[in-house]
């Protein structure tokens, strides 16, 4: 096929504005699939993606498509994760693209994740194709919307697709737009290679899968292909596309999409955003918008039982070789014996990668709280990071504390401005500016520490503004603040598993907070129980553990066996997840108490 019959795409969207469903319906009105293969196949490896309703891992499909003029022309959909952590990922995805759907609700309008996105996508120099969906629901309001398009985003919005993914309404015209709007692909097949990876995963028998898009010459089979950033050079074995199943090809050129094989061993060796080129004849420049990806967020995952050590050891080199934003190192707790503390790039990678390991490993972990990076100035001049709360250093040697700060903008109805605010401010945030949208809606920015984030912030949102609010952050920069590290005694002993960092202002009432909690997530035992939050040498908060006062059996008169049965068992399910720490036992729930405070 022509160069100039190509057309490279993705659809940019809010969650539940009809993506998938829309994405269903072009395969199907290009006949790439039957629905019931759809269901199977397109657009979800994971079973967990599935549950979640969300895209972990981005996908490149090719399709034809026969337009009204006559010709053949072949697309590539390539999918996009929507989700706040994956920025970058979505960034390199869309930097395969020449253009982009612009889904938006009819009923919704426009949200803050959707618009961070858009101007990834006008970033990318993109060609927007605004699609208006669901123009079937009774609370659509079509004129709002697209004054909401032009308004926000900028773009003309007089000929938006109106369509019903559900219905089917619209579909022709979003393929006919996509052949007369989006570009053709520019690059030259006879320059030296340049191939974008957007992707990358790991299968146990090809090795690494590169998700790739040729900008300029092609790729063979057996070519010396070298990585431009990590400059490892390996031999092609397999090149292809997905239609959406695999499909081999001797050779991909400028405009296809497709993937690579090249017995890669590790997903590190072919980085998202790196560019592959020839090993005999390398281009000069690598193409632009390589990032490395560094963790935001750390917590500490133990296993419950210390038999599964080695076991949780090989479940993150395992993920790891899929996942080359996971970071993990051997850690050791005092409470929790040995573990690794691991690096993520935001909280929804982190309860991934946990439910991972716990479903398809069988590993029944103690998680404890995230914690973000500290920058930490020493008195002598030192600057360290501290990214285990139980590893800040003492007072007397510190001379500064910095936290990183995320700019964070909110998008609201009118109506819910003051509690936004509120959180914010509650949130340590600094105001930095305000937009009203329309008569309806306002854009709020602050700049929030990471910390504040990484705690409840997203769940009163949400509960503050009755679920309107959208919200969307990234990393601004480090400031010093005021935090000193505190610690949970149980029984007189530090629990370094519990350590967090907390604003000075706050300490008293967080203590105070943690300790009434534990109190009550920790079971009695045998013994009296003293919770006490410190900082330094100082007691904050103190309250009591009472003794139990019966042994659960004894509540069973006579010789009733089954119900003995019973609560034996229920005992132990209790007991699932309880770590025995010194003489304590305590749950899982405990280690993440800092987590849930008003
Ligand atoms: P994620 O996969 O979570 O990112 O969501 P998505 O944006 O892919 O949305 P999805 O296609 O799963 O649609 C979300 C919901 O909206 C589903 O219940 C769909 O059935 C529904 N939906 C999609 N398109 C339409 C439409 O045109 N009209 C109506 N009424 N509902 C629609």
């Amino acid at each position: 096929n022509k160069q100039k019959n190509v057309r490279n795409f993705s659809i940019i969207a809010h969650i539940d504005h009809g993506k998938s469903t829309l994405a269903d319906r072009i395969l199907e009105d290009t006949k790439a699939l039957t629905q019931r293969e759809m269901k199977e196949q397109f657009l979800d490896a994971m079973d967990l993606e599935r549950e979640r309703g969300i895209t972990i891992k981005l996908n490149a499909v090719q399709l034809r498509y026969q337009a009204n003029d006559g010709e053949d022309y072949t697309f590539h959909l390539i999918d996009t994760p929507g989700h706040v952590d994956f920025t970058y990922e979505v960034s390199r995805s869309l930097a395969a693209c020449e253009g982009a759907l612009l889904v938006v609700d009819a009923a919704q309008g426009i949200e803050a994740q959707t618009l961070a996105n858009v101007y990834l996508a006008l970033d990318n120099d993109l060609e927007i194709i605004p699609v208006i969906n669901k123009i079937d629901l009774p609370s659509a309001d079509v004129d709002r919307v697209k004054q909401e398009i032009e308004d926000v985003i900028g773009i003309d919005a007089d000929d938006a697709i109106l369509a019903s993914a559900k219905d089917g309404v619209g579909i022709d015209e979003i393929l006919e737009r996509i052949v007369s709007d989006i570009p053709a692909p520019e690059g030259d097949p006879e320059e030296p290679t340049k191939a974008l990876i957007f992707d990358s995963l790991y299968d146990p028998y090809r090795g690494v899968i590169a998700y790739i898009c040729v900008k300029e010459g092609s790729i063979k089979v057996g070519d010396q292909i070298k990585m431009m950033q990590t400059e490892k050079t390996f031999e092609v074995t397999e090149l292809g596309v997905f239609k959406p199943n695999p499909v081999a090809k001797d050779e991909l050129t400028v405009g296809d999409v497709g993937f690579l094989t090249a017995s890669i061993k590790n997903v590190g060796d072919s980085r998202v955003g790196d560019t592959i080129t020839l090993a005999n004849n390398p281009a000069d420049e690598p193409l632009s918008g390589y990032k490395r990806l560094n963790p935001m967020v750390y917590c500490g995952l133990f296993p419950v039982d210390a038999d599964d050590y080695n076991d949780l050891r090989e479940a993150l080199e395992r993920l790891e070789l899929n996942d080359s934003s996971l970071q993990y190192e051997p850690e050791t707790s005092q409470a929790l014996g040995f573990g690794f503390r691991c690096g993520f790039l935001g909280l929804l990678h982190m309860e991934i990668i946990q439910e991972r390991i716990e479903r398809e490993f069988n590993i029944e972990l103690i998680t404890t709280a995230p914690s973000v990076i500290y920058e930490v100035e020493l008195t002598d001049g030192d600057v360290i990071n501290i990214e285990n709360p139980s590893l800040m250093p003492e007072a007397k040697n510190i001379k500064e504390v910095r936290e990183p700060f995320v700019r964070a903008t909110v998008m609201v109805p009118n109506d819910f401005v003051g509690p936004v605010m509120e959180i914010c401010q509650k949130k340590r945030g600094n105001y930095v500016d305000m937009q009203y949208l329309d008569e309806n809606r306002v854009n709020i920015v602050y700049d929030i520490p990471l910390s504040e984030i990484v705690y409840d912030f997203f769940d009163q949102l949400k509960s503050q503004t009755k679920g309107y609010a959208s919200f969307d952050y990234e990393l601004s920069g480090y400031q010093p603040s005021n935090l000193v590290k505190m610690d949970i005694l149980l029984n007189g002993e530090t629990i370094d598993a519990l350590s967090f960092i907390v604003h000075r202002d706050f300490a008293f009432h967080r203590g105070k907070q943690i300790a009434e909690k534990l109190k009550k997530l920790i079971p009695r035992q045998q013994f009296e129980v003293p919770v006490q939050a410190a900082i330094g040498n100082k007691i904050i908060a103190r309250t009591t553990i009472k003794a139990m006062r019966k042994n659960v059996l004894s509540k069973c008169y006579g010789g009733d066996v089954s119900r003995k049965r019973k609560l034996l068992e229920k005992q132990k399910e209790g007991k699932k997840r309880m770590k025995m720490v010194g003489k304590v036992e305590i749950p899982q729930e405990a280690f993440m108490s800092v987590l849930e405070m008003d």
